[in-house]
C-alpha cells in the first residue's frame, strides 16, 4: 500500500478541501499516512463498505485484548488519567458494538422517529423566524452565533427538558468535552474536559431524578420509559446518553447550517431557485447541502480482524480514516459533484455515516436543516457572506467556521 503525507491543514486545504480529494480518488485513494497512523480512504464505495462491515468497528475493547492495541494509541481514546470522561463519555452507545449497542440503540431509537421530530418543528420554526427577523430588519447578520446556533440550541434543549437558563452551561460543558476526542488537547483541556464530565453527570442525575418524579413530554422522560422484553436502561446508560444527545447534535449541526448558508451565498443561481418555492424545496435543497460541504469530514474504525480489502492488506487493531466529504464528492457516484444542485435525486451522500452507526438523529437534524434554509429563504431576497479564512475550524473531523458575517442586499 502507499504511504503518503497529506497535509490537512494547509491554509488551502481548510478553506477548500474537495480539490485535493478529486486528486486522491483518481491518484491514491487508498493509501497509509503515517502522521495520522491510520489508512486513508477516499471513495464512496470503499467509505459506505467499511461503514456496513462488521469486521470494522467503532470500539476495540470487546474484540482485541489491551496489549493487542498500540498503548499510546489505548491510551489517548480511553484515557485512565480522565476516568470520569472514559467512563461516560467513551461508554456512550456510539462508541459501543453489537451486543450492547444493539440493545441501547434500540430502547432510543423509537424517540427519535420521523414522527417525534416533527413535533419538533414549530418550536424551531418559532427560533428561526424570531432571529430571522431581527437580523433582516438590521440588514446583516453574524450567521453562526445569530442563526445556526440557536436552532440545534433550542432543540436540543426542549428535547432533553432543559430550561433556557441552563443552557449557556450546557453548552461550555459540551465545548470541554469535546476537546478530549481532538488529538491535539493539551493537558489543561483533558483536565478541563473532565471537570465538565464530572459536573455535567452531576446535573443529568439530577434532571433524571426529576423526570422520575414528574415525567414530561421530553427525550428524557421518554428514554427512562423506554423498555423492550423487560429490558430498561440503566442509570449509567441514561446519563451517557443524555450527554451524546447533546455532544453529537449540536456541533455538527452548527457546522451544518453554516456551511449550507454560505454555500448559499456562493451560488446565487442555486439561492434563487430555493426561493421560488421554499416549502416545497427546501428539504431537498438541505440534502444537498449536506453532501456538498458536510460538517462531519473524517471518521475512524478499527480494524478488528486481519483482512484484505479489495486488493489491500489491513492489520487487526489499526486504524482506518473514512473520507467522508471525499465520499460526497465521488463522481463514481455523483454526476457533476463539485456543483451545487438543490433539485439532486437520488442523492446516496454519506454525511449522516451508514450501517449500525448511522445517525440516529438523522430525521430530527433533517427538519432542522430544512426550517433553517425555508425560514431564511422566505424571509431574505438576497444576500452575500463575508468569511474569514482564519475563523475556518482547524480540524480534519469537523468543518464550519466561527464566525460568518452575512449582508442582505
Ligand atoms: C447535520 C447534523 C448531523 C450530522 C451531519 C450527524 C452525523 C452523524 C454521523 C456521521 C454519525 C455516525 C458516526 C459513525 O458512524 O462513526 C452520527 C451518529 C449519531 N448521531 Fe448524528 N449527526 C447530526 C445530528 C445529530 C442530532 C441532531 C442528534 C441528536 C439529537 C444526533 C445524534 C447522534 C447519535 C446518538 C449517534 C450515534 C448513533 C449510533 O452509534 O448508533 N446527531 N451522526
Amino acid at each position: 500500500m502507499l504511504t503518503k503525507a497529506v497535509d490537512f491543514y494547509a491554509p488551502e486545504v481548510l478553506e477548500d478541501p474537495y480539490p485535493l480529494y478529486a486528486r486522491l480518488r483518481v491518484e491514491t485513494p487508498v493509501f497509509f499516512d503515517p502522521e495520522w497512523d491510520l489508512t486513508f480512504f477516499a471513495r464512496h464505495r470503499d467509505v459506505v463498505g467499511i461503514l456496513k462491515d462488521r469486521r470494522f468497528g467503532r470500539d476495540v475493547r470487546h474484540a482485541l485484548g489491551p496489549d493487542e492495541v498500540d498503548r499510546e494509541v489505548y491510551e489517548r481514546i480511553y484515557p485512565s488519567r480522565y476516568p470520569t470522561w472514559t467512563r461516560y463519555i467513551r461508554d456512550s452507545f456510539i462508541d459501543l458494538e453489537p451486543p450492547r449497542h444493539t440493545r441501547i440503540r434500540r430502547l432510543v431509537q423509537w424517540a427519535f422517529t420521523r414522527r417525534a421530530s416533527e413535533s419538533y418543528r414549530p418550536r424551531m420554526e418559532t427560533t428561526a423566524e424570531r432571529a430571522i427577523r431581527v437580523a433582516v430588519e438590521r440588514g446583516h447578520m453574524e450567521a453562526v452565533a445569530e442563526y445556526a446556533t440557536p436552532i440545534p440550541l433550542t432543540m436540543i434543549a426542549e428535547l432533553l427538558g432543559i430550561p433556557p437558563a441552563d443552557q449557556p452551561q450546557l453548552l461550555a460543558w459540551s465545548h470541554a468535552i469535546v476537546r478530549l476526542f481532538d488529538r491535539e488537547v493539551t493537558d489543561e483541556e483533558g483536565r478541563a474536559a473532565e471537570r465538565a464530565t464530572i459536573e455535567f453527570v452531576e446535573y443529568v442525575r439530577e434532571l433524571l431524578a426529576e423526570r422520575r418524579r414528574r415525567p414530561g413530554d421530553d427525550l428524557v422522560s421518554a428514554m427512562i420509559a423506554a423498555e423492550h422484553e423487560g429490558d430498561v436502561l440503566s442509570e449509567d446508560e441514561l446519563v451517557s446518553t443524555c450527554i451524546l444527545t447533546l455532544n453529537a447534535g449540536h456541533e455538527a449541526t452548527v457546522h451544518a447550517i453554516t456551511n449550507g448558508l454560505l454555500a448559499l451565498a456562493r451560488h446565487p443561481d442555486a439561492y434563487r431557485w430555493l426561493r421560488e418555492d421554499p416549502e416545497g424545496r427546501a428539504a431537498s435543497a438541505a440534502d444537498e447541502l449536506l453532501r456538498f460541504d458536510a460538517p462531519l469530514q473524517m471518521f475512524e474504525r478499527w480494524v478488528l480482524e486481519d483482512l484484505d480489502w479489495d486488493g489491500v492488506a489491513l492489520r487487526r487493531g489499526t486504524k482506518v480514516g473514512l473520507l467522508f466529504g471525499s465520499a460526497n464528492h465521488d463522481e463514481a457516484v455523483f454526476g457533476r459533484p463539485e456543483e451545487l444542485n438543490l433539485a439532486r435525486n437520488p442523492n446516496p451522500y454519506v454525511s449522516f455515516g451508514a450501517g449500525i452507526h448511522y445517525c440516529v438523529g438523522a430525521p430530527l437534524a433533517k427538519v432542522e436543516l430544512e426550517v433553517a434554509y425555508r425560514t431564511f429563504a422566505r424571509y431574505v431576497t438576497s444576500f452575500h457572506a463575508e468569511p474569514d479564512p482564519a475563523d475556518r475550524v482547524k480540524s480534519l473531523v469537523f468543518r464550519g467556521l466561527r464566525r460568518l458575517p452575512l449582508v442582505f442586499d
